[in-house]
C-alpha cells in the first residue's frame, strides 16, 4: 500500500505540516502504548499478531461446514457486527457472483434494517435454498439483529427441524454476556467470542468478519498477512516522514483545523462500495462527538462524477478527497475494433479500460484541485485479501490517531443510544 498526500499542500505547506507532526506522533504513541481515552478497546493494536492457529483453523473448519450444506449464508449483524465483513467480501467476489450458481454459498445479509420486505424477500429466497445463519452481535442485545435472529431461526427450525437446525446456526457473541450468548447456549450452537477489549467497528480480523470472509471462499490468513505487515510497517516507523498513519491523520486534523469539515472517500473501483461504507462507519462513529469530528462521505466514480461531481467541483468549499486507487485490474476486456467509427472511439481502441479509468481518474483530481479540493492517495497495486488486510489495519490505526488528535475517545459510541431510548420508549419496551 502507498500513500501519497502531494496534492493536500494546496491548502498548507509542507513546512506547516512538519511543524505539526509531533502532535500526530504523539497521539500514535497514545495508541500504541495504549495510554489514552477508551484504551480498554485496544485490543484491536496487536490482534493481527495474536490470533492464535487454533482460532483460525476453528473459523475455516467452521466456514467450511456452512459452505458444504449451504447455497446462502445470512450473515445477521448491525454497524461494527456486519460492515467489515461485507466490506471485504464484496471488494473480492465476482461482481455478479449471486448469478453465477456453481459458485456457493453465496453470503446475503439480515439484521442491518428493520424493513419488512427485506425480509419478507429474503425468506422467499431462503424458502427455495440451503442456507445457514450466522448471527453476530457483540452487546447480544441490539434489537435490528435480534429481530431478523428470532424470524429467520423459527424459519429455520421450520425448515429443516430442530437439530439440524443447530447445526446450521452459529453464534459470533460476547464471551459470557448478553441475550444471544445466552440463548447460543441454551441451543448447542457453535460459538466464536469477540474479544472483550476489541469494539465493534475494529472487529473484522476477529470471527466477526473472519466467519463470514471464510464462508464467502476467501483466505483469511492472507487478510490477517496483511494487516501483520501493516502493523509492523507502522510500528517500525513511529515518525510522520514514514508512517502513513500518521501521515494521513495529521492532514485530515489540519485540514479539518482550516474549516474543512467534510471527507469524501471515493474509489475508482466499484468493489470499494462497501469499503467505503465500513470507513464512514469506522471514521464516523470513532470521531464525531463532542460537537466535533470530520463528517465522513463516500462516493464512487466515474458513477457519481454524474451526480455527485458538480458539487465536489464547484458547491460549497468544505470538503476534501481521499481517493482509494487500485492500480491493476485482474481481467482485461479489450476494445473492439470498428471501421466504422460511428461511436468516435477509435482513438481509445489502444487503451486498455483499466488505463481509460486511471486517466479518468487522472483528469478528476486535476479537476478537483483547479477545484480547490485537497486530496490525499491511499493506493494498493490489486485487489486481494492481503491488500485488504493491510487496508484494515492502516485506516483502524488512522482513525485512532485521528480521534485522539481531536481529542475524544474514538472508542466509544454514546450518540447511538439516543435513538435507541426513543425508539424503546415509543415502543413501549419494559423499563423505558
Ligand atoms: O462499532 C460499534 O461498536 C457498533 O457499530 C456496533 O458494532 C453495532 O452497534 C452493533 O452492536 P452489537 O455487535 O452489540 O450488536
Amino acid at each position: 500500500m502507498k500513500f501519497t498526500f502531494d496534492d493536500a499542500l494546496i491548502s498548507f505547506s509542507e513546512e506547516a505540516l512538519r511543524k505539526n507532526a509531533s502532535l500526530a506522533e504523539a497521539a500514535f504513541q497514545t495508541a500504541v502504548q495504549k495510554s489514552g481515552r477508551g484504551n480498554d478497546f485496544l485490543g484491536w493494536v496487536d490482534l493481527p499478531v495474536e490470533i492464535s492457529e487454533e482460532e483460525l483453523g476453528a473459523v475455516e473448519q467452521c466456514a467450511a461446514h456452512l459452505a458444504q450444506c449451504s447455497d446462502v449464508v445470512v450473515v445477521i449483524g448491525i454497524g461494527g457486527s456486519y460492515l467489515g465483513a461485507r466490506a471485504v467480501i464484496e471488494a473480492l467476489q465476482h461482481s455478479f457472483r449471486p448469478m453465477l450458481p456453481q459458485q456457493k454459498p453465496t453470503i446475503l445479509y439480515a439484521g442491518n434494517s428493520m424493513s419488512e420486505d427485506y425480509l419478507h424477500d429474503l425468506l422467499d429466497v431462503l424458502d427455495q435454498k440451503d442456507y445457514s445463519l450466522v448471527v453476530i452481535s457483540k452487546s447480544g442485545t441490539t434489537t435490528e439483529p435480534a429481530l431478523a435472529f428470532r424470524i429467520l431461526k423459527q424459519h429455520c427450525e421450520q425448515k429443516y427441524g430442530l437439530d439440524d437446525a443447530r447445526k446450521r446456526i452459529v453464534a459470533v457473541t460476547d464471551r459470557a454476556r448478553g441475550a444471544l450468548k445466552t440463548l447460543a447456549t441454551e441451543e448447542g450452537y457453535p460459538t466464536f467470542v469477540i474479544p472483550d477489549d476489541v469494539g465493534g467497528r475494529y472487529s473484522v480480523l476477529t470471527p466477526v468478519g473472519l466467519l463470514p470472509i471464510a464462508a464467502a471462499g476467501f483466505s483469511v490468513r492472507k487478510l490477517v498477512e496483511g494487516a501483520v505487515a501493516m502493523r509492523q510497517r507502522l510500528l517500525d516507523a513511529p515518525h510522520f516522514d514514514d508512517n502513513p498513519a500518521i501521515q494521513y491523520a495529521l492532514i485530515r486534523y489540519m485540514l479539518y483545523n482550516q474549516g474543512l469539515k467534510l471527507e469524501m472517500m471515493t474509489s475508482f473501483e466499484p468493489k470499494f462500495f462497501y469499503f467505503i461504507e465500513w470507513f464512514k462507519q469506522l471514521f464516523g462513529e470513532s470521531e464525531g462527538k463532542d460537537h466535533k469530528g470530520i463528517f465522513p462521505a463516500g462516493a464512487i466514480f466515474s458513477t457519481d462524477l454524474h451526480s455527485l461531481g458538480q458539487y465536489i467541483q464547484d458547491g460549497t468549499r468544505q470538503l476534501f478527497e481521499t481517493v482509494l486507487t487500485v492500480e491493476n485490474a485482474h481481467h482485461s476486456v479489450g476494445i473492439p475494433a470498428d471501421e466504422k467509427n460511428t461511436d468516435g472511439l477509435n482513438y481509445l481502441q489502444h487503451r486498455s479500460i483499466n488505463e481509460i479509468n486511471h486517466i479518468a481518474q487522472q483528469g478528476t483530481c486535476l479537476a478537483h484541485i483547479d477545484g480547490g479540493v485537497p486530496n490525499m492517495k491511499v493506493i494498493i497495486p490489486e485487489i486481494n485479501e492481503f491488500h485488504l488486510g493491510e487496508l484494515i489495519y492502516f485506516f483502524e490505526m488512522s482513525c485512532a490517531v485521528s480521534g485522539y488528535l481531536l481529542d475524544v475517545n474514538p472508542f466509544d459510541q454514546p450518540g447511538v443510544e439516543a435513538y435507541k431510548r426513543n425508539m424503546f420508549k415509543l415502543l413501549g419496551k419494559p423499563g423505558f
